[in-house]
């Protein structure tokens, strides 16, 4: 088991994409983060499909796909078709939360609930045995660059004691806002196992270097949780 770092391109040059991946790439990242939104569920608007196409094209790691949409089940199947390893859909707009994460499993793509920092644990209690992955917001979704919720730290372990009590120990548990090199340990020590970040990454002149480091950082939390004693 290891920790995996999925660079968001949200705080990418958009008008660079390609590179922005290759540089992720280039570091290490093992999924690239792709945020839609849609100027409904959230203020800010994004990317679509045709995006996430010519993403697919270029990159070699798997696109890891956050809807922050008011719709998800309307885009579903165009997200999987344009490539999309991964789906995670926020559990505050889908009343058939569970219709939703089997279709997604039957396009062959992973799916994630999301839940908003202001959304309980609670909301997954009859879903927690058939997700792929959790992805617990540590910041309000819309924005790159915002500072990371400290009590997203417990929610995380909350979510991780869900999780193994449905049985679904695969199930990852991803989180996603203001994460860098000062909260990494204390997330991976809670449970966290795929670690977005943004501004951490392309904030900075190199961000190779910045994935690289976040990974090293991640990798000897890890160590360190699992050393004995602990
Ligand atoms: C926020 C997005 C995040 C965002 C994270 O709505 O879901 O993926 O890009 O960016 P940072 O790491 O800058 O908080
Ligand atoms: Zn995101």
């Amino acid at each position: 088991m290891s920790v995996q770092i999925a660079p968001s391109i949200l705080s990418a040059d958009f008008a660079a994409l390609g590179q922005a991946v290759a540089a992720v790439e280039a570091g290490g990242a093992d999924l690239i983060h792709v945020d839609v939104m849609d100027g409904h569920f959230v203020p800010n608007i994004t990317i679509g499909p045709p995006v996430v196409k010519s993403l697919k094209r270029v990159a070699t790691r798997p696109l890891d796909v956050h809807l922050m949409i008011a719709d998800p089940d309307r885009y579903i199947e165009a997200f999987a078709s344009a490539g999309a390893d991964m789906l995670s859909v926020h559990v505050e707009v889908l009343p058939h939360l569970h219709r939703t994460v089997h279709a997604i499993k039957a396009l062959g793509v992973k799916a994630g609930v999301v839940l908003n920092p202001s959304t309980p644990v609670l909301m997954l209690e009859e879903i927690a045995g058939d997700v792929d992955f959790v992805l617990v917001m540590s910041v309000n979704p819309g924005f790159g660059g915002q500072t990371f919720i400290p009590r997203s730290e417990s929610k995380v372990r909350d979510v991780r004691t869900l999780l193994d009590r449905a049985g679904n120990r695969e199930a990852l548990i991803e989180i996603d806002g203001g994460i860098d090199a000062g909260n990494v340990a204390r997330v991976v020590a809670a449970g966290a196992r795929i670690l977005v970040a943004g501004n951490a990454i392309f904030g900075t002149a190199d961000p190779a270097n910045a994935t690289r480091q976040l990974k090293a950082n991640a990798e000897q939390a890890l160590a360190a949780a699992a050393a004995p004693g602990r």
